[in-house]
């Protein structure tokens, strides 16, 4: 264990994704207006800054106007703006000239190393947080204890008066997969390139690789492997009907406005779900038109030269797999006529989506003091009152606030709310420490 156990933080941040990068950004212009910074600490699992790193194809793009970026729709006078960016880049003119609102995600990555390289002595890399611990005295918890373990193996604590989790989604396997972990063959959207970069293919050797999903991964992958690698045969394989376009027209994407964090969280449940259902056609298992597009046209010319290389197999669910020396043996059942077909392929690639439940195993030591992992509207996990630290969650909060949760939309509405609820809680715990110092003394 390193660290000098008697340094208490007053906040840790659990990854350095957009989401706590932006509370960086927001918590720097808060001490400007406080008059004092807060001791913070961002620990991120990954040796350098990347964002979705080894997704990052050369023809994908943000799917959200570049407006909508770290800091400006809350100070678009911001040091810390895309626009900044490109200007400190040189790239500005060239950029308007794109006539795009939608940079490739390669340079969005850029920009966001770029923003991060300001943090730089508030950030540690290379350490995964392991679990989240409480501090009890006289049955209140007034800090908590982040164990993480660096790349060789060691382990490192620290104590902190608040946490706030931004640890992302996690790969998520259909139970039918999970048995093939540890088979380079198999592998989720999330290790996109270096699971390709293991593969024959690269060498230009010919393989069939199934690729399971119709979301915006699904589609990436599949344009991907017939622009990149001509000697790959691609199974597109969904259980849905049809590719079916995300919808961002402009009245509809309207929800992703901060203002309606407010609707949403203000709604009973009920209501909040039946929101969120209606518009899940926004973000999951939907693809951009123009790469709906693009993929048909792929088909059509194949129909026109009579060279059939890759398909779109709709309404097949994956009944079984089977690992040969010689491939991976799918059997697929179409979900309209209940026909089964085996396929084999080299390799399979996971575009499963994504789950949201690391800050549950993150935070499983303080269960007993928690409300079940809900938050208030401010983010702050709802806890007993002997939980007197408070932990934030960034990310993890769709049902209550909203599509926009998981995604860039409302990154920096969400850190300032979250900064300004952290100088709360932390003028809060200073005022009671006199007399809890009292009170441990008697
Ligand atoms: C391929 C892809 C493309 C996307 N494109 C868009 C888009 O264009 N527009 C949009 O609005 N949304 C997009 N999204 C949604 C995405 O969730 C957000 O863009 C954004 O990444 C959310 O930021 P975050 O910081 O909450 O999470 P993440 O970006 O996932 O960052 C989490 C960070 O936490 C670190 N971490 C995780 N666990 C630990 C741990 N235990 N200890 C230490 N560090 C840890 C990770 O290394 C990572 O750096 C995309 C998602 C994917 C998968
Ligand atoms: N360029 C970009 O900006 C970019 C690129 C990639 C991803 N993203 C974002 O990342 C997020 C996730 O997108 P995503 O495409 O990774 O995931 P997603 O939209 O959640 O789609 C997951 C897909 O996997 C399928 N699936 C899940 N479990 C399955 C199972 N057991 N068997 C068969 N199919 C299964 C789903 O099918 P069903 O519909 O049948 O359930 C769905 O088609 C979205 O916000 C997206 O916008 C953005």
């Amino acid at each position: 264990m390193s660290q000098n156990p008697e340094t208490i933080k007053d906040l840790i941040g659990v990854g350095f994704g957009p989401s706590n990068l932006a509370l960086a950004i927001a918590l720097e212009e808060l001490a400007q207006s406080k008059g004092h910074a807060l001791d913070a600490l961002f620990i991120d699992k990954q040796q350098d800054y990347r964002w979705h790193g080894d997704t990052l194809a050369t023809q994908s793009e943000l799917q959200i106007s570049f407006l909508k970026d770290l800091v400006s729709l809350r100070n678009p006078t911001s040091p810390y703006s895309f626009v900044n960016y490109l200007h400190q880049k040189q790239r500005l003119a060239d950029f308007i000239n794109l006539g795009t609102f939608y940079p490739c995600r390669l340079e969005y990555n850029d920009y966001l190393r770029w923003a991060a390289e300001h943090f730089a002595t508030q950030a540690v890399y290379g350490e995964e947080v392991l679990r989240i611990e409480p501090e009890v005295h006289s049955g209140r918890v007034e800090h908590l204890r982040l164990i993480s373990r660096d790349a060789q193996g060691r382990e490192h604590s620290r104590r902190t008066r608040s946490v706030v989790i931004g640890s992302g989604g996690t790969p998520k396997i259909p139970e039918k997969f999970t048995a093939f972990k540890n088979d380079p063959r198999v592998f989720h959207h999330s290790r996109y390139l270096s699971g390709l970069a293991k593969l024959p293919c690269t060498e230009g050797k010919p393989m069939r690789i199934a690729v399971i999903g119709s979301g915006q991964s699904a589609a990436e992958a599949f344009i991907d492997l017939n622009d990149s690698f001509p000697s790959v045969k691609v199974d597109m394989i969904l259980r849905a009907t049809a590719l079916k376009p995300a919808d961002d027209s402009p009245f509809v994407n309207e929800i992703f406005a901060p203002d309606f964090t407010d609707l949403v969280f203000n709604e009973p449940a009920e209501q909040r779900s039946k929101l969120i259902g209606e518009y899940h056609n926004t973000n999951y298992s939907v693809v951009d038109l123009d790469l709906i597009d693009r993929i048909y046209g792929i088909l059509y010319r194949q129909k026109v030269a009579h060279q059939f290389r890759h398909n779109v197999l709709c309404r097949r669910d994956v009944e079984a797999v089977v690992a040969t020396r010689d491939g991976l043996e799918l059997t697929l059942r179409d979900l309209a006529t209940g026909q089964q077909q085996t396929h084999r392929y080299d390799a399979v690639i996971l575009a499963t989506g994504y789950e949201r439940r690391s800050h549950r195993d993150l935070l499983a030591p303080l269960q007993g003091y928690l409300d079940d992992f809900s938050a208030d509207r401010n983010y702050r996990v709802l806890a007993s009152p002997d939980l007197q630290a408070s932990v934030y969650l960034q990310g993890f909060c769709e049902t209550t606030h909203g599509l926009s949760d998981t995604l860039l939309s409302v990154l920096p509405a969400r850190a300032a709310e979250i900064g300004q609820a952290l100088y709360n809680d932390l003028a809060r715990q200073h005022a009671s420490q006199p007399a809890l110092a009292a009170l441990s003394r008697a």
